[in-house]
């Protein structure tokens, strides 16, 4: 039995809305549905390439989310009639925003919304895990590996008296820099383009990037996917951290060589790694990254609570809505 890939869900208005996922947050899929006609990709995976060309000609909005390319391929398909992309997340390297720009297309995201969801999966679980060695020490609690309490086994660097370096002060880092605060970090350090105001309130102090590569017990990657920031974590970048450095990532794969972080994982140039975000995502279970024991890799969660996805989603059908109404879109971007 296989269900049609695209459920059509009428009502009485001129607008026609593309969602791409059945498994959108359904208060979010119920708020289009009331006021625009939708077109839904009724599967729960990535609608593909070939089907999103052929789906999209003539809607007026697509609600998206972060596996959905959005490009000038994708603009032209759809053409003059879609005014609106609204993506179900704050990252939107996926989308092209000069070209919806020079189109007159309005790009809605989700910021704020997900900050907190993201700083804790960040600090509290991430960073902790690695630092502790967490799946490490659990695998051996569960297949054998734990003979006897030992010294030195499984021991980790404590986060007390650590100085942790923020990458990118916005939103989330400077919501990570609180939650660190917490953690009683003796020093908090980050580099953005532009001092932030924010960082007085945690007493985070700004420094050049190398520097914060030198000084940081744990650096943390909350910087934006620009093409600024591609592949700043590579080797050069990796050699001047300290050898007990400990690198997360929480905001998108590609702002790291991968080749460059197996290598430092693999002879020990730092000490570990948290990731939630690879390139690709899912990263092949043949990749090396997946067979270290430093390393620890998350399937993007970091915004994965129940209520930070549901209001993600109902911001993302507000978004769509109040565009096509000729509104403003309450988080509207503008680049
Ligand atoms: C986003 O919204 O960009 C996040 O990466 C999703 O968790």
């Amino acid at each position: 039995f296989v269900t049609n890939p695209v459920k059509i869900m009428k009502c009485d208005s001129k607008f026609e809305v593309f969602v791409t996922r059945a498994d959108m947050p359904e208060s979010g899929i119920e708020m289009i549905r009331r006021e625009c006609n939708v077109k839904l990709w009724n599967r729960s995976s990535p609608v593909p390439r070939d089907e999103f060309l052929k789906l999209v000609p003539g809607v007026n909005a697509i609600y998206c989310c972060l596996t959905d390319k959005i490009d000038k391929e994708l603009l032209d398909a759809a053409g003059p009639e879609l005014k609106a992309v609204a993506t179900m997340s704050v990252g939107y390297d996926h989308i092209d925003i000069q070209e919806c720009n020079k189109r007159g297309i309005r790009v809605g995201y989700t910021p704020d919304v997900l900050t907190d969801a993201t700083a804790e999966l960040t600090v509290s679980c991430l960073l902790l895990a690695t630092a502790r060695r967490l799946p490490e020490a659990q695998a051996a609690a569960r297949d054998g590996g734990w003979e006897s309490w030992s010294p030195m086994w499984m021991t980790g660097p404590g986060l007390a008296d650590s100085t942790v370096g923020i990458v990118g002060f916005a939103r989330i880092g400077q919501a990570v820099a609180r939650r660190s605060q917490g953690l009683q970090h003796q020093r908090i350090i980050y580099c953005s383009r532009t001092a932030r105001h924010e960082a007085k309130e945690v007493g985070a102090r700004k420094v050049e990037f190398d520097d914060l590569l030198a000084e940081s017990d744990f650096v943390i990657c909350c910087a934006v996917l620009v093409p600024e920031t591609r592949h700043m974590f590579n080797r050069v970048a990796f050699d001047k951290m300290k050898r007990t450095a400990i690198f997360i990532n929480t905001s998108r794969g590609g702002t790291v060589d991968q080749e460059a972080l197996t290598e430092a994982l693999q002879h020990k140039i730092i000490r570990g790694a948290g990731l939630d975000v690879t390139t690709p995502e899912p990263l092949p279970l043949d990749h090396p990254l997946l067979s270290l024991n430093n390393c620890i890799v998350l399937p993007h969660i970091g915004s994965a609570t129940i209520d930070a996805r549901k209001t993600m989603a109902e911001l993302t059908a507000v978004n769509i809505l109040e565009a096509l109404k000729g509104f403003e879109m309450p988080s509207e971007l503008k680049i």
